[in-house]
């Protein structure tokens, strides 16, 4: 693909080209994801009864009952919550960032793999949303992401995987440039936060340059605008990736800059 933006190619040649995992690992790490199925159904569920019953209180893409259904059957939602997870065991990175936790389905998910790995930590900022029915991003569109007064940010986060978690309450333009800042170097950054131009942007920039050799930037919500398109236009000559079999963005970073 030499620096150019792969486009599908396909779920497993896609993962073997760009997280350079061969399919019968794959397929270890997808049957792990599935074994893991009593903690990430136990998360579903609570996420189901936190939500369900008033579509108000419905956030973040996560539909209640639906994504408890979904969690685990291998389309929908499910197929990001796999990717990730199979992103954290391939690359094993000691350091992730993490932007955007709501209630902390994906940093559970990244907790556990690297759980499983056996090493690293997750680093996560969060701007809680507390209006009902989401807000506007300055682009003016809706983000439908809500988290009721009485759960705290990454309130779904089992006890047992937050010694190796760290969480930050703010705006991620004036919290992560310091955190970076103080990590040096990333070897997986995922944006989840505002799904904005400008904050995309911002995150790709600031992230970009801490990746290590061989570190991902890993983006959801990339269709939403040509931030991450543009940014991968500019960084093709030392990246590789596309849009991934799960809708998001990824770019691994093949040589420091
Ligand atoms: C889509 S949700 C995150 C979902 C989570 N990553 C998951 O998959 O379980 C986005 C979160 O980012 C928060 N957020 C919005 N703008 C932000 C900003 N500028 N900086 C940090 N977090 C922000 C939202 O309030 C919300 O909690």
């Amino acid at each position: 693909m030499g620096g150019r933006l792969a486009g599908y190619l396909g779920r497993s040649s896609f993962y073997e080209s760009v997280l350079g995992i061969d399919r019968a690992r794959q397929r270890e790490h997808l049957r792990e994801f599935a074994r893991g199925s009593e903690l990430f159904r136990s998360l579903a569920n609570r996420l189901a009864q936190a939500y369900s019953g008033d579509p108000a209180r419905m956030g973040a893409g996560l539909k209640g009952a639906s994504l408890a259904e979904r969690l685990l059957t291998g389309w929908g939602p499910s197929l990001a919550n796999q990717e990730i997870y199979l992103l954290v065991r391939s690359a094993r990175p000691h350091v992730v960032v993490e932007t955007g936790v709501a209630s902390g389905l994906s940093s559970t998910i990244i907790l556990e793999a690297l759980r499983r790995n056996g090493s690293g930590r997750l680093y996560s900022i969060d701007l809680p949303s507390r209006s009902a029915g989401g807000y506007l991003n300055s682009d003016g569109r809706r983000e439908r992401v809500f988290l009721p007064k009485e759960l705290a940010p990454g309130w779904l986060v089992p006890e047992e995987l937050r010694p190796s978690w760290e969480l930050q309450l703010g705006r991620s333009d004036e919290l992560l440039p310091g955190l970076l800042a103080r990590l040096g170097e990333v070897g997986l950054f995922f944006h989840d936060s505002e799904h904005s131009m400008e904050t995309m942007r911002f995150e790709f920039e600031a992230a970009w340059p801490h990746l290590c050799a061989g570190g991902f930037l890993y983006a959801d919500d990339v269709t939403w605008n040509s931030a991450f398109s543009t940014f991968a236009t500019g960084v093709a000559l030392e990246a590789v990736g596309g849009l991934t079999p799960g809708r998001r963005g990824l770019l691994r970073r093949r040589v420091r800059a």
